[in-house]
């Protein structure tokens, strides 16, 4: 469910009609709705019954400060995976308690900053980090906490480069493995072990995959009772899908209740790290064609903005800001950008022409943050709507801004 809905035959942010959001900042332009982030984020938080529970949004969905702000406010903590998510989540006020360090390559100096921050864990995916952590740890003179993530082999997700729980991805270790690093914790002055983790992968539209890792996770902490290794949480990552084009989805309730009967009894608490299925869903891009030819709306957005449709043939649905009865074409939507691989959609039915302005669905996940500077355009606006109020978030870059980084000096 999100707030972008037509009144009129326009189309509306909440109470802000975006022909007027893009009269004021431009196109190409991403634009958020407030009261969407803050309601995913509730449909969690308000989930958890049995069990004590923590949700650490995923940053790398949607990592504006402003964003992260807004669900800091509504009760999130953050799931990150470099330093630089890390400098985002500290300037946006998080609780760094509530901070989770995920991925497989933590360098020495992201290792530094998250000690020296005293984040919640760090989740850890092989020996030689384990070896680094603890050296690093030791240098500082401090104890790091861990999780292990341990890999379950399980195959799940929309597409091949976003499946990470199979035992061929470069993700966790196996359920041996997490043993072995697991009593190295308990041999180390540096290290705590604090956790156990996985995450399968995302856009996920069923149970199955998540039922069959917390399965293997509850046999894992049950071996670890009779060795009498006490952890404080399980996080069981994120993953869950939403709906692109019309899809079923999986509830957050019904997820966190499927987990809560697998961990029936236990005393740990539930850490997840939702991220598209918070943002996806609050975020449209505004976008204006061009031009029209033949069976091509040419817009001013292009790959460099959106990604998605370019990298994992995603699909992404797009309205007309204004709708019209005039009869809907089959058209391919493209960019700018001299690449045939450049489009935001293939033969999708729409009524459109030069000039109007369109919105580009669910893509406050993985929009914005995996734009880039090809092809020499300046990186979109963001905006976020709250209410009947709009305020620029992160402002379009310029030229200068483009090429800010850059020696210009004469040789
Ligand atoms: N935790 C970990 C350790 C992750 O690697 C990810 C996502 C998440 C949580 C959040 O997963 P979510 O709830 O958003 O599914 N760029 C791709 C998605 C890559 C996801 C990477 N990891 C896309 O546009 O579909």
């Amino acid at each position: 469910m999100d707030h972008f809905h037509y009144k009129k035959g326009e189309l509306f942010a909440e109470e802000v009609s975006l022909n007027d959001v893009a009269k004021e900042y431009g196109t190409p332009s991403y634009v958020y709705s407030k009261a969407t982030l803050e309601r995913h984020a509730k449909a969690y938080i308000d989930s958890f019954d049995l069990m004590d529970g923590l949700v650490c949004f995923s940053v790398k969905a949607l990592s504006n400060i402003t964003i992260l702000k807004t669900l800091k406010n509504a009760g999130c903590g953050f799931d990150i995976v470099s330093g630089g998510e890390l400098h985002r989540a500290i300037v946006a006020g998080a609780d760094p308690r509530k901070i989770i360090f995920s991925g497989v390559g933590k360098s020495k100096a992201e290792m530094e900053a998250g000690i020296n921050n005293d984040i919640l864990s760090f989740n850890i995916e092989s020996g030689p980090e384990l070896d680094r952590l603890a050296n690093v740890a030791e240098g500082l003179n401090k104890i790091a906490p861990v999780a292990i993530r341990f890999n379950p082999n399980v195959d799940a997700g929309a597409h091949e480069f976003t499946k990470t729980g199979r035992k061929s991805d470069k993700f966790g270790v196996s359920v041996e493995s997490a043993k072995i690093l697991i009593k190295k914790c308990s041999e180390s002055d540096n290290l705590k072990l604090v956790g156990l983790t996985c995450h399968i992968g995302s856009q996920i539209m069923e149970l199955q995959g998540f039922q069959d890792a917390a399965k293997q996770a509850l046999d894992l902490l049950i071996e670890l009772d009779k060795l009498n290794v006490v952890l404080d949480f399980i996080d069981m990552g994120g993953g869950l899908g939403v709906n692109y084009i019309g899809e079923d989805t999986v509830q957050p309730f019904q997820l966190i209740k499927s987990y809560e009967e697998i961990f029936s009894g236990r005393k740990e608490r539930l850490i997840l790290e939702p991220g598209r299925s918070i943002s996806a869903n609050a975020g449209i891009m505004l976008t204006r064609v061009e031009y029209k030819k033949d069976n091509f709306l040419i817009a001013d957005a292009a790959m460099n903005d959106l990604l998605r449709p370019a990298l994992y043939q995603a699909h992404h649905d797009v309205w007309p800001v204004m709708k019209t009865d005039n009869p809907k074409e089959k058209l391919n939507i493209v960019g700018p950008i001299c690449e045939t691989g450049d489009f935001l959609a293939k033969d999708i039915n729409i009524v459109a022409s030069q000039n109007d302005l369109l919105a580009v669905k669910t893509v406050g996940a993985y929009g914005f943050v995996m734009s880039s500077n090809y092809n020499s355009r300046p990186r979109a606006a963001e905006i976020l709507v709250d209410k009947d109020k709009h305020a620029l978030i992160r402002k379009r870059e310029d030229y200068a801004e483009l090429i800010a980084l850059e020696d210009k000096e004469d040789d």
